[in-house]
């Protein structure tokens, strides 16, 4: 990340991510996720010029990360994470909204993801951020023994200008 790609919202620093933050994305993945991401997992996505990721600095290390997928008209949200310590404090929402509008200058026009049903924080930030369940995958998380149904949320892309700078492009 350079001092280019920065932008300054709420205490964080906003950046988009490259070859040199692999070892940053698996470490944000591991804390936050039961199933830890590998970096060769990272590399692998983000080697297709259509994947960027974003990540979220403070002034004592990253807080948090967002990849993505652009693929003509259509956006994937692949990942979203903030790290414990820094949840509630709009991190989440920060990194979700740059990513829209980052792939909203590539042309998409809608967004998708998953989530799962039990995800409440999740569910929360993606319902105050505009997005709307369209389908449901029955038993597609594991959840030790069980399993728990994903849902597929939706929201539509209007046109506008990313402010962090599209490093990919
Ligand atoms: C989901 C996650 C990314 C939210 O990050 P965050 O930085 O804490 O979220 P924000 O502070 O930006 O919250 C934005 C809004 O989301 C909703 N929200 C966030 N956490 C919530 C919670 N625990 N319960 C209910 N709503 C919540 C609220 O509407 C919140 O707005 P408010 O604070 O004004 O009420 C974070 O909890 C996380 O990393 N969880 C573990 C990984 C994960 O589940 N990722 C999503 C995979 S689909």
């Amino acid at each position: 990340m350079t001092g280019g790609d920065r932008r300054e919202r709420a205490g964080v620093t906003l950046g988009s991510a490259g070859a040199g933050d692999l070892d940053t994305l698996a470490a944000l993945h591991r804390q936050c996720f039961a199933e830890a991401w590998a970096r060769s997992d990272f590399a692998r996505i983000l080697e297709a010029p259509t994947s960027f990721a974003l990540i979220a600095r403070t002034a004592t290390g990253a807080a948090g990360f967002v990849l993505a997928r652009t693929v003509v008209d259509e956006c994937e949200i692949l990942t979203l994470a903030v790290t414990p310590a820094y949840r509630r404090h709009g991190f989440g929402r920060a990194l979700l909204h740059a990513a829209l509008a980052l792939a909203t200058s590539r042309g998409a026009r809608a967004v998708f993801l998953e989530v799962a049903a039990d995800n409440a924080a999740a569910r929360g930030l993606y319902a105050a951020s505009g997005f709307r369940m369209v389908g449901v995958r029955e038993g597609y998380y594991r959840r030790g023994a069980r399993r728990g149904d994903g849902l597929t949320l939706k929201r539509t892309l209007r046109r506008t200008r990313s402010l962090v700078k599209d490093h990919r492009r």
